[in-house]
């Protein structure tokens, strides 16, 4: 079946999962349930990219979960698949026992606005807008007043020490605060799960362990917490660390 799937995925070599993976359909508090998982880029081009199959796990509520990997291994592809951001060529991603693969894109925004708070490697802030707009950007589309956006992004860049930042545009900021101002985006709708891809690779070592604190103080809070990183210090925070290589988990 494994082979089967790489094989429709475009992938000759098999690899048999070792002993961790195949434990990993045990627990009853599963939100996040990948199965068969394959993304394929520009299908059937001549320049068709494989960069991800047979990717299969569950993820549960409450965990701090690391992918680490070398670039161009899929993480990137992985996490914008279960942050629904991206569709699969094939298999499922299920949110709370809900296979969503189906969904619309409207359903799918829903479910993200609601539910998921994305963390860009790049931060993806809109560089016109000051820290407290990029931070309230999400609320627009709730229809929430301005004062009520303003005085939500302001607590929340408050508690991440940007209090006196507000007012400063993306380039006015170091990069340290401006994934500050990311998570607070990301955060601002009070979602269960947090993804963030690769955040420590802008950002300097003391910001790391900014990072590294503030994650690990939303996971005491409830929150489910994927997180992909090279940073050995992240990685060694995480309850579950998967390794990725060429597509594959391994
Ligand atoms: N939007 C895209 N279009 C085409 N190829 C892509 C796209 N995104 C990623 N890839 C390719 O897919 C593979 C996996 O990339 P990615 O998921 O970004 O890996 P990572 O995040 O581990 O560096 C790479 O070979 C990359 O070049
Ligand atoms: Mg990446």
């Amino acid at each position: 079946m494994e082979g089967s799937y790489r094989a429709a995925c475009g992938f000759n070599e098999v690899i048999t999962l070792n002993s961790k993976s195949e434990t990993r359909n045990t627990k009853m508090d599963t939100i996040i349930k990948v199965e068969n998982l394959c993304k394929v880029y520009y299908e059937n081009k001549p320049y068709e990219v494989k960069a991800i199959a047979d990717i299969n796990l569950e993820i549960r509520k409450n965990v701090f979960v690391v992918f680490s990997g070398p670039s161009g291994s899929g993480k990137t592809t992985l996490l914008s698949l279960i942050g629904t951001l991206d569709r699969p060529t094939m298999g499922t991603v299920s949110l709370y026992g809900e296979d969503i693969t189906a969904y619309s894109d409207t359903a799918l925004s829903r479910l993200r606005r609601e539910k998921i708070g994305f963390v860009f490697q790049n931060f993806n802030l809109l560089p016109r807008l000051t820290s407290w707009e990029n931070v309230a950007y999400p609320l627009i589309p709730l229809g929430y007043g301005l004062k009520e956006r303003f005085g939500k992004a302001k607590s929340l860049l408050e508690k991440f020490g940007l209090g006196e930042r507000l007012y400063h545009t993306p380039e006015e900021l170091s990069g340290g605060q401006q994934q500050k101002v990311s998570i607070a985006r990301a955060l601002i709708n009070n979602p269960e799960i947090i993804i963030a891809d690769e955040p420590t690779s802008n950002i300097d070592a003391e910001s790391v362990e900014t990072l590294a604190s503030i994650l690990k103080e939303l996971q005491n809070n409830g929150r489910t917490i994927i997180v992909s990183t090279h940073y050995e210090d992240l990685a060694k925070k995480a309850d579950v660390v998967y390794k990725m290589k060429a597509g594959l988990l391994l």
